[in-house]
């Protein structure tokens, strides 16, 4: 339970972290045991990341590294570029590089093949995609052959993935939950606050158990110290197939909260 293709299930996000206030927050998910780091060219801190990535002491062989192609850099001309400039900023090759979201016009063919080549050209260790729909997840792992890892994609319980889920186990690739615990929101539902009473433990951690026991990995963002190691504690504990469906059961209210109006659509 505490890697899923080879991605450690709890993870640390980076956004909007920026600067010094980035460095530090990475520097510290990383002293308290988290060994996932997700960050973005989108982002703007790279460079910060990779600072407290340094920082940290911990060992780079022992960190699992996420970064991705920001949209504007998706074309022929700036992909390789720009990862190369990802490369230099985070001070070491990532281990999973990811096109952060299909182009607009839906055409995802030139992108994941300008991916592909950047892996084989020894820029990334692993490959994936972010914000995905089923459709293009399955043309994307065609195109790469089945070499595809993850698809990064809003995941929480207040919004209902399963097609997706579905897709991507019978594809080979693991979801990764960006935005979590919906920006907090999750943690306010009387079904998931009852459930955590029952445990004794924080809301948050009952919310990220519930992804991580589906086989998604989760990558939380927190500036706080004793948030980032709550986190980590989802992996100490086991919620019954009742209480999965109890918070399943949440879905209904399908509050998506990135949905840019260029974004992919057609999820289910
Ligand atoms: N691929 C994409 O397109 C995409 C899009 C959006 C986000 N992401 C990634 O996903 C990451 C996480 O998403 P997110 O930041 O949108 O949402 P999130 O992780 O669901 O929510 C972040 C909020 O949760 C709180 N929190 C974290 N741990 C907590 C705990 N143990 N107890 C109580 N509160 C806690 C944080 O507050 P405190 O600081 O007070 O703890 C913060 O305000 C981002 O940082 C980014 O790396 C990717």
């Amino acid at each position: 339970m505490d890697r899923f293709n080879g991605i450690p299930a709890i993870g640390f996000g980076t956004y909007p972290l920026s600067g010094a206030e980035a460095e530090g927050c990475v520097a510290t998910a990383l002293e308290v045991g988290i060994r996932h780091i997700d960050t973005a060219q989108m982002y703007g801190n790279e460079k910060s990341v990779g600072r407290g990535i340094a920082a940290s002491g911990v060992p780079r062989g022992d960190i699992f590294l996420v970064t991705k192609v920001d949209p504007s850099n998706l074309g022929e001309g700036r992909f390789a570029d720009s990862v190369q400039r990802s490369v230099d900023d985070l001070g070491s090759v990532p281990d999973l590089l990811l096109v952060h979201w299909p182009p607009p016009d839906g055409d995802i063919d030139g992108p994941v093949e300008r991916l592909l080549r950047a892996g084989a050209r020894g820029m990334a260790k692993h490959l994936g995609i972010s914000n995905f729909n089923p459709r293009q997840m399955r043309r994307a792992q065609e195109l790469a052959g089945g070499k595809l890892i993850c698809n990064q994609v809003e995941f929480h319980p207040l919004l209902d993935q399963s097609k997706v889920l579905a897709t991507a186990r019978e594809l080979g690739l693991v979801l990764t939950a960006y935005s979590p615990l919906a920006r907090g929101k999750c943690m306010e539902e009387p079904v998931v606050k009852e459930i955590a009473a029952r445990h004794q433990r924080p809301a948050s951690e009952v919310v990220l158990r519930w992804i991580i026991q589906q086989g998604v990995a989760a990558i939380p963002m927190t500036r706080k110290r004793d948030n980032a190691a709550s986190n980590l504690h989802a992996m100490d504990f086991a919620l019954t197939q009742q209480e999965m469906d109890a918070i399943s059961g949440l879905g209904s209210r399908k509050l998506r909260l990135i949905n840019p109006s260029w974004m992919t659509r057609g999820w289910d």
